[in-house]
C-alpha cells in the first residue's frame, strides 16, 4: 500500500504507507498540524475532527476572542519558535531586528512519485520511481520571505517515512538558522517505553530502556562525530511490546555529526519526537538567495514488535541507503593487521601473515596504522599520506603487488580528517588546523582536526589518497577517525561563519567520501571511529560497511552486535576473530566462539594467523569455507533476535548469561542459529530454544555445524520450532546433550534447512 491523499474539503494529507497511515492537516491559523500516525486507516473524508484543541489558562492564542485554539497544545507537523508552541521546537531563526519569531503557513503542496536526491547529503533513495511517493509541501513566512518546504516519503514495500527540511530565502536579508532539525512527530499520548543505545568506547550501543515522563529525555552528541555515547536512533516501544508483538516507532537520522534526540512529554501527555542536527553552537546565516537542507530522518512503524522493526530498517539501510559496486556484492574475507602487528611492522613481517592468510583461504588483507610519514606511534606523521620507506622500502605499490602475486587483493588504513602537529603537512598549512586563535587547541590521542570546510583541505586529501588509490592495487580502505571536534574555529574566517563550521565539516568529509567513491567506484570502503564511534546510517551511504568496536571480544560483541543490529543490518557490520587472550579484556574464549560471533556480520580476523598451532589454523581454513558457503544468507536473509545478552532469560540465567540470534533466507527453506552460553549453569532445567521466521507448514533439519550428533536424524514441524523449540539441553537426557558443551564462553551454530 502506498498512497499519499489530500482532502481540500478538510485541508488533510494522508499518507497511506506499507503497513501505517499518518494523516496531518493545514490549521486554520495556515501552519501544519499533526493528526495521526499509526496502523493503517481506510482513506475518506473528514479526518479533520482529529485536531483536538481545547482551552487552557494562560495559553497563548493566535485569534481574537478564541482561547480554544493554541499552539501550546495543538500537535504540530513542525513547530517553530514563536508561534505559542512553548514546548521545545524544531526551530529556531533568528530575524535581522534580533528578534526569534517565524511564522510559516501553508503556500501550497506537491504529490509526486519517487523520491528528490539531498544535495550534499546521504540519504535514502529508489532505484524505480514506482517504488515511493513524495509528499513536499511549501510553507512561507511572508514578513521574512523565508519558505520552508517539508518533505515526506513513504514507500510501497517498507514501513518507513522518511522526512528532510529546507529553508529558502527569497527575502532581502540574512536570518540565522540556530535550530532546524528534520523531523517532529507529536503522539497523542505517553503510554512509551523509550529504547536509546548508548555506551562508551569499546562497548557501543547497548540498548537500554526506560519509561518515558513529563520533562524531556535526550539521546545526542556534542563531539563532532555521531559517537560512541549515543547512536542517532531511538526507539518509542508500547510498555508489552516485545522482539515479536507489539507496537513501536523508530527514529534514526541519516546524519554523522552532533544530532540530538528529543522525546518530550508535554503537561497533557502529548509525546514530541524530534530528531536533526544538534543545535548548541549551531548558527547558520542564510542570506538572501540560499538555501539549506537539513540531512534526512527515517521514521519506521510496526505492530508486530521490535524485530519486524529493525528487518524495515535492515532492508531500507541495506538496499536503499547503502550504494555501489558492493552493495549487493559478497565481501571478501579479510585480515586486518592491527591486533597482530600494531604500528610494529616492516615488509618482511607482514608478508608471511598475507601469505599464511592466503592459504588459509582469506581473500584480503589490510593493513593497518602504521605505514606513513614516520609513524611508529600515535604521537606523528598523520596527513602525510606516503609510504615509510623504511618499513615498505617498495612504497605501498611495492607491498600491494606483492600481496596481489599471492593471489590476495590489499587493503589499506586511512585517517584523512585528522592531522599531527609533527607532520609535513601542519608545518606547510597550519592554519588548515580546527583550532581557536590564540590558544591552545586540545590534543586527542595526540592529534588535531583538520578544517573539511576549506576546499582547498579537501582537493589535499583527495589527490593525496587518489595518489594512492589510482595504482589500482588498493581494493579497499579502512577510513578511520580518533578523536572528537573541540576548538571550533575555522582560521582566517569571519565570526559569522564559525557557527556553521560543524556542521560544514560535516560536508566536506561527505564530499570527500563522494569524490573518492565515484572516482574508485571498486574499492570497497569500511568506516571506522576508534571501532564504532561513527556507526550511522550517514556513513552506510559511503561505505557499506562499519568497524562496529575496537572491542573484539566474543563475549562484549554478542552484546554490541545484539545491540547494533536494532537499526543496522548484519551485512554492515565489520566483525573479526581477534587472538587471545582477548587484546582489550584478556579473556580467553574458544576459537569457535569467536567465529560463531564473527559470522553474523561481514567476518575477518585480526590477528597474526602465523602464530596459530596447525589445530587452530585448520579450524580457520574450515571457517572461512563456512562462512564462504553461508554468505549469501548471512548477508540478503532476514535477521532474528531471539534472546538478548541484555535481559535475564526466560528460564532465570541472569542477564548476559545466553544471547541467541538467527538468519532465515527470504525463501525461509535455510537458516542459520546462532546460540552463545556465556555463563554455564551447573545442573539446569531442560532447555528448549524457538526459532523464529520459518515456513510454519514445511519440515525441517537441525543440524549442529559442530557435531553431527543424532538429533539431525530428527525432522521438526516449522511450526513446532517456532512453538515449541528445539532441545539445547546441555545437562540431562536431550538429543544435543553432550560434555563436549560443558564450561563458559560456549556457542553452537545450527543450520536448518527444509527437507
Ligand atoms: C582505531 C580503530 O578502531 C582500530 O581498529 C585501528 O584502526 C586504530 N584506530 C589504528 O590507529
Amino acid at each position: 500500500m502506498m498512497n499519499i491523499t489530500f482532502h481540500s474539503s478538510g485541508r488533510v494529507f494522508h499518507l497511506q504507507g506499507c503497513g501505517f497511515s499518518y494523516i496531518s492537516m493545514i490549521l486554520p491559523n495556515g501552519q501544519l498540524g499533526q493528526l495521526y500516525f499509526g496502523a493503517p486507516l481506510a482513506d475518506r473524508d473528514g479526518f479533520e475532527h482529529m485536531l483536538v484543541a481545547a482551552h487552557r489558562d494562560m495559553a497563548p492564542c493566535p485569534f481574537e476572542g478564541n482561547g480554544d485554539f493554541s499552539m501550546e497544545d495543538i500537535k504540530q507537523e513542525y513547530p517553530v519558535n514563536g508561534n505559542g508552541d512553548l514546548r521545545n521546537v524544531a526551530c529556531v531563526i533568528e530575524t535581522p531586528d534580533g528578534a526569534r519569531n517565524a511564522d510559516f503557513r501553508y503556500v501550497s503542496h506537491e504529490i509526486h512519485s519517487g523520491k528528490p536526491k539531498l544535495a550534499g547529503l546521504p540519504a535514502t533513495y529508489v532505484e524505480h520511481d514506482d517504488e515511493a511517493e513524495t509528499l513536499a509541501i511549501t510553507l512561507q513566512d511572508d514578513l521574512l520571505r523565508l519558505q520552508l518546504i517539508l518533505s515526506y516519503t513513504i514507500y510501497r514495500d517498507l514501513p518507513v517515512i522518511t522526512r528532510n527540511v529546507q529553508f529558502i530565502n527569497d527575502g532581502n536579508s540574512s536570518v540565522i538558522l540556530q535550530r532546524a532539525l528534520s523531523t517532529n512527530l507529536d503522539l497523542p499520548d505517553a503510554n512509551w517505553d523509550m529504547t536509546e543505545f548508548t555506551g562508551a568506547w569499546g562497548r557501543e550501543r547497548h540498548p537500554q530502556t526506560f519509561r518515558i515522563h513529563i520533562g524531556v529525555q535526550e539521546i545526542y552528541s556534542l563531539r563532532g562525530h555521531s559517537s560512541h555515547q549515543f547512536n542517532p536512533f531511538l526507539v518509542l516501544k508500547r510498555p508489552h511490546t516485545d522482539e515479536f508483538q507489539g507496537e513501536a516507532i523508530g527514529t534514526a537520522l541519516v546524519y554523522s555529526g552532533n544530532f540530538l534526540g528529543s522525546v518530550e512529554v508535554d503537561n497533557y501527555h502529548v509525546t514530541r519526537l524530534m530528531m536533526g542536527i544538534h543545535p548548541q553552537g549551531l548558527a547558520w546565516t542564510l542570506a538572501p538567495g540560499e538555501a539549506f537542507q537539513t540531512p534526512e530522518a527515517i521514521t519506521v512503524y510496526t505492530c508486530d514488535g521490535l524485530n519486524a522493526l529493525s528487518q524495515a530498517l535492515h532492508t531500507l539501510l541495506r538496499t536503499r541507503l547503502a550504494r555501489g559496486y558492493w552493495r549487493d556484492r559478497p565481501r571478501p574475507i579479510l585480515l586486518n593487521s592491527w591486533e597482530s602487528t600494531y604500528m610494529q611492522f616492516d615488509e618482511a613481517k607482514l608478508l608471511p601473515i598475507a601469505s599464511k592468510a592466503h592459504e588459509l583461504g582469506i581473500d584480503l588483507f589490510v593493513l593497518d596504522d602504521g605505514w606513513f610519514g614516520h609513524r611508529d606511534n600515535a604521537t606523528s606523521s598523520l596527513g602525510d599520506w606516503v609510504a615509510d620507506r623504511r618499513k615498505l622500502p617498495d612504497g605501498i605499490e611495492g607491498l600491494a603487488s606483492k600481496i596481489n602475486a599471492l593471489g590476495m587483493q590489499f587493503g589499506l588504513w586511512f585517517e584523512p580528517e585528522m592531522i599531527s602537529k609533527d607532520s609535513h603537512l601542519y608545518r606547510a598549512h597550519p592554519d588548515w588546523m580546527i583550532r581557536v586563535p590564540g590558544r591552545e587547541p586540545l590534543q586527542g590521542r595526540n592529534q588535531y582536526v583538520l578544517d573539511l570546510s576549506k576546499t582547498d583541505v579537501v582537493n589535499y586529501l583527495f589527490e593525496a589518497m587518489s595518489a594512492i588509490l589510482s595504482s589500482g592495487k588498493v581494493s579497499y580502505v579502512k577510513w578511520d577517525m580518533n578523536r572528537s571536534i573541540t576548538d571550533v574555529f575555522s582560521q582566517g574566517r569571519p565570526r559569522e561563519f564559525q557557527g556553521e563550521l560543524l556542521h560544514r565539516q560535516i560536508l566536506g568529509m561527505y564530499a570527500l567520501y563522494e569524490r573518492l567513491t565515484s572516482t574508485f567506484p571498486k574499492v570497497l570502503f569500511e568506516s571506522c571511529a576508534s571501532g564504532g564511534a561513527r556507526f550511522d546510517p550517514g556513513m552506510l551511504y559511503y561505505a557499506p560497511q562499519g568497524w562496529v568496536s575496537d572491542d573484539t571480544d566474543a563475549v562484549e560483541r554478542v552484546k554490541i552486535q545484539f545491540g547494533t543490529s536494532y537499526a543496522y543490518p548484519i551485512s554492515s557490520m565489520g566483525s573479526h576473530v581477534s587472538a587471545v587472550p582477548n587484546h582489550q579484556l584478556m579473556r580467553v574464549t574458544p576459537l569457535k566462539t569467536r567465529a560463531d560471533v564473527a559470522y553474523f556480520g561481514t567476518f575477518g580476523y585480526e590477528l597474526d594467523v602465523n602464530a596459530m598451532p596447525d589445530d587452530e589454523q585448520r579450524q580457520v581454513r574450515d571457517q572461512i569455507a563456512f562462512m564462504k558457503a553461508h554468505r549469501e544468507l548471512i548477508d540478503t536473509g532476514t535477521f532474528w533476535r531471539l534472546i538478548s545478552p541484555f535481559e535475564e532469560s526466560e528460564v532465570g540465567l541472569q542477564q548476559g548469561s545466553e544471547a541467541a540470534w538467527m538468519v532465515v533466507s527470504a525463501d525461509r527453506r535455510h537458516a542459520l542459529v546462532g546460540y552463545y552460553r556465556m555463563i554455564m549453569p551447573l545442573n539446569e532445567g531442560y532447555r528448549l530454544l524457538k526459532l523464529a521466521g520459518l515456513d510454519p507448514t514445511a519440515t525441517y533439519r537441525v543440524h549442529d555445524t559442530q557435531f553431527p550428533l543424532p538429533a539431525s536424524q530428527f525432522t521438526y514441524g516449522g511450526d513446532e520450532l517456532m512453538a515449541h523449540g528445539f532441545d539445547i539441553s546441555d545437562t540431562g537426557f536431550g538429543p544435543f546433550t553432550t560434555d563436549m558443551y560443558q564450561g563458559d564462553y560456549l556457542s553452537r551454530l545450527f543450520e536448518i534447512d527444509a527437507v
